[in-house]
């Protein structure tokens, strides 16, 4: 078992010389470093979106590193905390035993010391895994270039994940210069994202269903008629997806790509950040644009491809596709421009027994985290469906022409 870690560490030299020692021991992945004290808001998110199995906290400020304590005891009260200490501070000690911190550590680092402490921080995180009360599955969907089919994606995986039994999924369109969703679904409430997001800090069960539209089970906040210029604060965008956190089992929010401030903010929350691309060269080339600007922003760990509109024709390989984005593809989904286009038509899913629509339909389990049945892995893609059904055309046909030709002679 890899034990996930967050570290915080403004002592630079002792959390590296930690680092170095856990390295050394193994079975270790430090997930996020902090080499600062983080906002309070700032670390709940990570911990809540990456939920390790354990924090390393410096305890080179005593004062916010036990405001730190006490933000992660009331959100995470089985959040394993270890705190780390150029020495050992017998006062300091006492206050901290008080707060449930029981692993202190400070160099020299004794391996032998230090792997003790992981096994029994690894027994406790099992035997008390982190349970948070709010969903980390929150899914961002980027366009490397306008077009790419990210609505498109977002919208189909979201309706596949709502399909599921014990499931709730929510689709939030912060594409304010199109609002394509609410046409895509044939909305008609007349409230729309910028309303919940006014709302956001006082949102309450019986203001939530007003502003929503439902599509089968899907709950939808739409953008509404084109909003150019308007503006979402940060805070309002964090407390809406709070809010969504604790009442859907996964959440996509669907992005413009203009790297507007409250995107980077949506993105910040989530867990994965879906950057979809189709194998055009400008469509490749903008994507690895994108990929090393959030690479920038300290986001690139959360990007995963999506390669849209495969054929098989494509004039470059997937391996050629992978070395352009640097990166390799999270999944590929086909091109199917008849069965885009009648979904679109009709304001509903695409087809789920079309090949298309058993990608979507598998890439929702992989959201949800879920096994994938047998029946879904398995499942004959369109065109073997075809071959089988031409092949039964085939067969009857012959058989008419041969009666034909047996009642003719
Ligand atoms: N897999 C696909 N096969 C065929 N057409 C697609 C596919 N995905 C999207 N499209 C079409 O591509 C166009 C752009 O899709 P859209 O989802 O709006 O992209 P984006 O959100 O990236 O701008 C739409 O006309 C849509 O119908
Ligand atoms: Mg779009």
């Amino acid at each position: 078992m890899i034990l996930n870690c967050v570290m915080i560490g403004p002592d630079r030299n002792l959390a590296i010389s930690l680092q170095t020692s856990l390295h050394d021991l193994g079975g270790i992945d430090i997930i996020r470093e902090f080499t600062q004290y983080p906002h309070e808001f700032e670390l709940l998110r990570s911990i809540r979106s990456l939920g390790p199995h354990i924090v390393f906290l410096g305890l080179s400020d005593p004062d916010r590193s036990n405001e730190i304590i006490q933000a992660l005891n009331a959100e995470f009260p089985t959040l394993q905390v270890a705190v780390f200490h150029d020495q050992v501070e017998p006062k300091l000690l006492l206050r901290l035993m008080k707060s449930g911190i029981r692993e202190y550590i400070a160099p020299p680092f004794d391996p032998d010391e230090l792997a003790e402490i992981l096994i029994r921080l690894r027994d406790a995180a099992i035997k008390n895994p982190l349970t948070t009360p709010r969903s980390n599955l929150v899914y961002s969907f980027l366009p490397s270039k306008p077009g790419s089919g990210t609505t498109t994606l977002a919208t189909n995986v979201s309706l596949a994940m709502a399909r599921q039994p014990d499931t709730s999924a929510m689709l939030m369109d912060l594409d304010l210069n199109s609002g394509l969703i609410r046409f895509l679904l044939n909305l008609d409430n007349e409230y729309t994202i910028l309303d919940a997001a006014q709302h956001a800090s006082n949102m309450d069960e019986a203001l939530w269903p007003s502003l929503v539209s439902s599509k089968g089970k899907l709950d939808v906040l739409h953008a509404g008629k084109i909003s150019p210029g308007i503006r979402i604060e940060n805070d309002q965008i964090r407390n809406l997806i709070d809010y969504a956190r604790k009442n859907y089992t996964a959440i996509s929010v669907d992005l413009s790509g203009n790297m507007e401030k409250y995107a980077n903010e949506v993105m910040q929350e989530s867990k994965k950040i879906f950057l979809v691309c189709t194998p055009e060269i400008p469509s490749l080339h903008l994507a690895r644009e994108k990929f090393n600007y959030l690479k920038d922003t300290g986001l690139s760990d959360k990007v995963s491809f999506l390669l849209n509109r495969h054929t098989k024709n494509d004039i470059l390989q997937t391996n050629q596709i992978e070395d352009i984005l640097g990166d390799k593809i999270y999944m590929t989904f086909a091109n199917d421009y008849r069965g885009v286009n009648t979904a679109l038509a009709e304001g509903k899913a695409i087809n789920q027994s079309s090949e298309l629509g058993k990608q979507l339909n598998k890439f929702g389990y992989f959201l949800l985290e879920r096994p994938i049945p047998s029946s879904v892995q398995n499942a004959k893609t369109k065109k073997e469906v075809h071959g089988l059904m031409d092949l039964i055309r085939y067969g009857l046909s012959r058989f008419t022409s041969t009666s034909n030709s047996a009642s003719k002679a």
